[in-house]
């Protein structure tokens, strides 16, 4: 049995880092701080934010812990075992570099890893050259009902096509929003394309061809769609849409002999039976049982970074498969 306490600091005291986790419809933990108190084997001893305001929110219900105004104030202050960076994407490379210098034995940090490439890299090579390990919140590698579906994949046959999609009012790109990251394709299209990546054994997507870009007056990009090809041949296309009056989140993945739908409230298989419609046919019949209603998914990755440091387990999202998303977005931007 392991009996260790690791300390760790939390800079970013906004809604992933506190106040998710008081939202009472989501599957709690939901936020950084509820879900690093909650495991036994970490502790949360500091916590930083430029806002005094969300800081001191935060304060109130960790007084547990050490508030800080400035990172400079916090890496001061003493060492940590684990540095969580959830502060706003244009503050991720600087907030990473700064926590990679401090030197914790890993890493935490929000999706995306950064606003682009150039600046991921950076990451990536400060974190190297410091030896600084890096599990990225890329938070549906840890839910119960991803992996599940992650296994079920086998059983549907040879896989033909697989189509996610991301659907919410926020503009896909804009390059005005360049260097703030306030666009979907960042910002939520980031889990789009990581779990698909994961749901398929992480292969390199590359070389979409893109289709379907609709651009409101102001220039920004309304809807755009990628397609891939995998090396085993099936279809992989991603739909962006930022004009949707409600938020969507879904991947349909279908094989020869079946169909998985999972996504944001949606966990569902389906595979082939003789068809209930017409004589001599298959159809394709839903059946139930297969998915997990609790899917664990905040309270799995801080566990996954307990067990990565009792040496116990690989961290299941890294710096890597962050990258390769981040690539995969990058190439969909360039291309509009
Ligand atoms: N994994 C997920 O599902 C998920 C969900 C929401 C947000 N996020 C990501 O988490 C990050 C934060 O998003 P949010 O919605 O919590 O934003 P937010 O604005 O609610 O909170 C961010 C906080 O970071 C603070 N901050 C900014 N720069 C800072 C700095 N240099 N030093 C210290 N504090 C600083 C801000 O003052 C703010 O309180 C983003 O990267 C976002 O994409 C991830």
């Amino acid at each position: 049995m392991q009996n260790k306490t690791y300390s760790a600091a939390l800079i970013g005291t906004g809604r992933i880092g506190y106040s998710l986790g008081l939202d009472k419809k989501r599957e709690q933990p939901a936020s950084h701080s509820m879900a690093l108190n909650a495991e036994k084997r970490i502790k949360l001893v500091a916590g930083c934010d430029i806002n005094a305001e969300n800081l001191e929110k935060w304060h109130r219900a960790n007084r547990q812990a050490k508030a800080f105004a400035t990172t400079e104030e916090l890496f001061k202050s003493q060492n940590f075992d684990i540095i969580t960076v959830a502060v706003n994407e244009d503050a991720h490379l600087k907030t990473a570099l700064e926590a990679i210098a401090a030197k914790p034995r890993l890493l935490i940090l929000e999706k995306p890893v950064a606003l682009n490439m150039s600046d991921g890299l950076a990451i990536k090579r400060a974190a190297e050259a410091a030896s600084v390990p890096v599990l990225v919140n890329h938070e549906r590698r840890f839910a119960k009902d991803y992996a599940k579906a992650k296994t079920l994949v086998p059983t549907i046959g040879e896989l033909q096509s697989v189509h996610a999609s991301l659907m919410s009012g926020l503009r896909v790109y804009s390059e005005k929003e360049e260097e703030t990251g306030a666009y979907s394709l960042i910002h939520d299209g980031t889990h789009l394309v990581d779990i698909v990546r994961f749901l398929l054994d992480d292969p390199v997507l590359e070389n979409p061809n893109i289709f379907g870009i609709f651009k409101s007056d102001d220039g920004a990009v309304r809807n755009v769609s990628a397609q891939y090809q995998t090396e085993q041949g099936a279809s992989v296309v991603f739909d962006f849409s930022g004009r949707s009056k409600f938020f969507g989140f879904e991947i349909v993945l279908t094989g020869t002999l079946g169909r998985i739908s999972i996504g944001n409230g949606i966990a569902k298989l389906e595979r082939r039976r003789s068809s209930k419609l017409y004589t001599g046919f298959y159809s394709l019949t839903k059946e139930n049982g297969h998915f997990p209603k609790k899917t664990g998914y905040f309270a799995n990755m801080v566990k996954n970074a307990a067990d990565f440091l009792d040496g116990t387990a690989p961290l299941k999202s890294t710096l890597d498969t962050g990258l390769a998303a981040l690539k995969m977005l990058e190439d969909i931007k360039e291309s509009l």
